[in-house]
């Protein structure tokens, strides 16, 4: 038996595992992390909103990576049941990857003493038993049980929003590849927006969802010091953007790469990140490599103005110097 009952320094129990030393919702507590970083970290309750014109009908297809003891499933469904008893809601496909169903029992049979499980027995035991199962009032939960990265390749559904909780990238680094993230990336609706939502705030994490295809911004504040981390198909639906200031933090990182990148992929893996489209957001003058180039040429003195504006002035000053001889 590879879990135990853990207390964190919040007070809350979560669940241990001793096999690779990682704790599920080690910040918060299961319940508390679920409901603050996933659910409204995510902007869920935006995503469930019946849109005007649409009604109440198009469902909402939320991912949840590593279902582990099912805390963020289950405050998605909980998000959802709210929001409906307010009024009209999406109904909400929740589609659960896990490829162990140890967590999911080990928390079913300390419902008692974790708490948010209770009430939600019956639906649980259905998932685990019969890989679905679907509640009166839109809901509806698929398992898909298996091993994400290969499963994310052949996935059917499309993806509005994504829960990405898998163990960190020390303890389950196949989770955290490019490969695995293009994957998701690849599930986004066609011309649609996608977010994803995680806990990890590395440089390793952000480059990897940069390389994906993503824009990447910080997300919520999980302790004095760390980020969570959003993602997006469209750069203007993240609140904090990552900026050049991070940019060049990254170059200066000494393990910036994300997990699996083979040493001769890394030249080509950082030019992709250089070249990448969050940064021409920002940059009113020239690229950040070539900004560095042109310091260079320059001795150390940079040139801050937009290469257009560059190019006027230097026409002026010839012209100027034309005119004077
Ligand atoms: C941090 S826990 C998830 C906690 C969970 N989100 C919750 O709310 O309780 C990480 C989960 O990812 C699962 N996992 C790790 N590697 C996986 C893989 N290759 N495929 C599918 N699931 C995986 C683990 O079994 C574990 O349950």
């Amino acid at each position: 038996m590879a879990y135990r009952l853990k207390r964190q320094s919040s007070g809350a129990l979560a669940l241990h595992n001793s096999a690779n030393g990682e704790t599920m919702h080690p910040v918060w507590g299961p319940w508390e992390e679920a409901t603050r970083l996933y659910v409204q970290g995510s902007g869920l309750e935006n995503l469930l909103a019946a849109r005007p014109g649409q009604g109440d009908r198009e469902e909402a297809v939320l991912f949840d990576v590593g279902l582990g003891a099912a805390a963020n499933a289950l405050a998605a469904l909980e998000c959802h049941a709210r929001l409906r008893r307010r009024g009209p809601v999406r109904p909400l496909r929740l589609i659960s990857f896990e490829n162990d169903l140890e967590p999911l029992r080990f928390a079913l049979a300390h419902a008692g003493q974790l708490g948010y499980l209770l009430g939600h027995e019956p639906c649980l035991e259905a998932l685990a038993a019969e890989g679905r199962w679907s509640g009166a009032h839109g809901q509806s939960w698929e398992l898909r049980l298996g091993d994400f990265p290969r499963l994310i390749r052949e996935e059917p559904r499309r993806a509005d929003l994504v829960f990405f909780d898998p163990f960190s990238p020390r303890a389950n680094p196949d989770m955290w590849s490019v490969a695995t993230l293009e994957g998701i990336f690849r599930c986004r609706r066609p011309g649609g927006a996608m977010r994803l939502v995680t806990y990890s705030s590395a440089f390793s994490t952000r480059a990897a969802l940069l390389l994906a295809g993503f824009h990447v911004g910080a997300g919520i504040a999980l302790d004095g010091r760390r980020r969570a981390t959003e993602a997006a198909t469209y750069f203007s639906s993240l609140a904090e953007p990552l900026d050049l200031r991070w940019l060049n933090r990254w170059k200066r990182e000494r393990d910036p790469w994300p997990c699996l990148t083979a040493p001769d992929r890394r030249r080509q893996a950082r030019q992709t990140l250089l070249d990448h489209s969050q940064w021409s957001q920002f940059a009113q003058g020239p690229r950040p490599e070539r900004a560095e180039h042109a310091m260079a040429r320059s001795g150390g003195k940079r040139n801050l103005l937009p290469r257009r504006e560059q190019a006027r002035r230097r026409a002026r000053q010839g012209k100027a110097a034309t005119e004077s001889r």
